[in-house]
């Protein structure tokens, strides 16, 4: 498929879907509790003096109100237009027009000026990317020298597999019904249906990275959203990996 088709079915499923992402578990945010852990975790994690942030793939927005509200100017960029309209409304309804901006555009090819940005960052964006190698080196590029990326993601396929393995073949089929990606998509995303990992795409000569757990944030997710099939599994555990340009 070529690439433009792909990104086209991408960003219409996510249209979809921003009807009722913000209310699910582990992807909107639901509560004081998750705010506080995520503000912590980000305050621990992003290097002093940021203060011009890209937010790539910023979905409805769940990174790029904590940041904005962490008083760090944001630019939030994403292929789906509803996704997009969701951030946009919160950031309006927040007052913080005047430190946010957005873009409809492609995480693996932004408009944006080489050394750019302070901070470039994101959520549960690498896996659902074609070609997450290279979408790390555009976000190392429009990267400032001193600058991070900070990609935050988990090893999906743990959780993914053992709930698989649990459910009846019936079951399955029902639960797959109407939702997630095409198969000839899956098949297209190397972190969807491959045996790599996020570090694979990630590992890089000549950079300091760190990968740093998100403990608390899982462990609040995981206790609280317990009855949750994928949630309470343990491989529902994610990391951020801080790559120093
Ligand atoms: C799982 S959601 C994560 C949203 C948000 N980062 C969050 O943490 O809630 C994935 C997002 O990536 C966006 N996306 C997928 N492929 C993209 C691409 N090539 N360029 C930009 N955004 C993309 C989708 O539209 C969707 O909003």
């Amino acid at each position: 498929m070529e690439d433009a088709k792909f990104k086209k079915e991408i960003a219409e499923y996510w249209d979809e879907s921003s009807k009722e992402y913000d209310t699910c578990p582990g992807h909107g945010m639901l509560g004081d509790d998750e705010k506080e852990a995520w503000m912590k975790f980000l305050n621990e994690i992003i290097p002093d003096g940021t203060k011009k942030v890209l937010d790539v793939g910023c979905g409805t927005g769940f990174l790029t109100l904590l940041l904005a509200e962490m008083g760090y100017t944001v630019k939030g960029i994403d292929l789906s237009e509803g996704m997009q309209a969701d951030a946009k409304k919160k950031v309006k309804e927040n007052g913080f027009n005047d430190r946010v901006t957005f873009e409809i555009c492609d995480a693996e090819n932004t408009n944006e000026e080489d050394d750019e940005y302070d901070l470039v960052i994101n959520r549960h964006l690498l896996w659902t990317l074609p070609h997450p190698y290279e979408a790390v080196d555009e976000w190392i590029r429009v990267t400032k020298p001193g600058g991070s990326v900070i990609v935050i993601d988990g090893d999906w396929s743990i959780g993914k597999k053992a709930a698989e393995e649990r459910k009846s073949k019936e079951q399955k089929e029902e639960d797959d019904h109407g939702k997630g990606y095409s198969q000839e998509i899956n098949d297209n995303l190397p972190l969807y249906s491959g045996s790599k990992r996020p570090w694979d795409f990630i590992k890089r000569e000549g950079y300091d990275i760190e990968v740093v757990e998100l403990t608390e944030v899982d462990e609040l997710e995981r206790h609280k959203y317990k009855d949750n099939e994928w949630m309470s599994q343990d491989g529902y555990k994610r990391d951020a990996y801080i790559i120093k340009k």
